[in-house]
């Protein structure tokens, strides 16, 4: 006699529910990697920011024993050329990947729906709406997070950092002669600092926000999330019966 729990079985109904299930490859490998190189580095920039900001009162040890502000800042800034250039890889990815690569550089603002999309997705997040909507990107609160704190956070940070770097190099480096008019724009250094600081804050909470809605929507949306952005396929879930 078979019953549901012999492989048998369970492989008839496995291989039913796999023939419906479609997937699409929406984040080519380059976006991926990206992604969570990205992740690393601004993890390691907030780590060692924070202690630049705050350094430690002491060390123990003779004073000429020790380096360790001198490594956070030399890790600090190894890791700013990493995100930098992973950034610039990002926008040429943007240029030659597929259209999902170009999604969070550009808004449709002129769109009515896509607005009107936003307000039933923050419904949505607060719990206010019963059925998810479906995506192949990113749905579009997500996408204007994106842009509006992620693509001009990073780009604040990439400028105001290099300022900064080009203080310390001197007023004849190459880095003053790229990145100096940064400090101008901004007034002076002690302004260029506090942007920077609070770049940070605002993308700590982006991050928090971020990685909440991606193991949420990967639960409640009923289309794959956190396995996307590792393996590039997004699936969707047969809806509630
Ligand atoms: C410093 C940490 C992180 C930053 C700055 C960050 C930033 C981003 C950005 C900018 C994208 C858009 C990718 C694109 O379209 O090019 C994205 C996508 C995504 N991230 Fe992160 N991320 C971080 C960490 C994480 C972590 C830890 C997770 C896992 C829980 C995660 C899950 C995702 C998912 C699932 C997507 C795709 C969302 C979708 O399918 O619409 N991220 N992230
Ligand atoms: C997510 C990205 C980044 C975060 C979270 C971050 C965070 C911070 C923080 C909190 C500070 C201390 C600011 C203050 O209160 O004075 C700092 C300083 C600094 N950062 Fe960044 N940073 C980032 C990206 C970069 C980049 C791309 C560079 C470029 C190389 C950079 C270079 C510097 C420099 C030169 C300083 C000043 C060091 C000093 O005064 O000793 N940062 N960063």
């Amino acid at each position: 006699m078979s019953s549901q729990y012999t492989s048998q079985e369970a492989l008839k109904e496995v291989d039913a529910l796999a023939a419906k299930q479609q997937s699409i490859y929406v984040y080519e490998a380059p976006v991926r990697l990206w992604h969570w190189v990205n992740a690393l580095a601004m993890t390691v920039l907030a780590v060692t920011g924070y202690f630049i900001a705050e350094p430690l009162p002491s060390t123990a040890g003779e004073a000429s024993e020790n380096y360790l502000m001198g490594w956070m800042r030399y890790i600090h800034f190894s890791a700013g050329y990493v995100l930098a250039i992973g950034f610039l890889g990002r926008i040429y990815w943007a240029f030659v990947g597929n259209k999902h690569a170009r999604q969070i550089f550009v808004l449709p603002v002129w769109d009515k729906d896509w607005w009107k999309e936003i307000v039933f997705e923050a419904k949505w997040y607060l719990f206010l709406e019963r059925d998810p909507k479906k995506y192949v990107g990113h749905n579009p609160l997500a996408h204007l997070a994106m842009f509006g704190v992620f693509v001009t956070g990073t780009i604040l940070m990439i400028l105001t950092g290099f300022a900064l770097y080009a203080e310390g190099a001197g007023q004849d480096s190459l880095h003053y002669a790229l990145f100096g008019w940064v400090i101008v724009l901004f007034g002076d250094s002690m302004q260029v600092h506090t942007w920077h600081h609070i770049g940070m804050w605002v993308l700590i909470i982006f991050v928090m926000i971020h990685v909440y809605a991606a193991i949420r929507e990967d639960i409640m949306s009923r289309q794959t999330m956190i396995s996307t952005i590792v393996n590039g396929l997004r699936s969707y879930k047969d809806d509630r019966p």
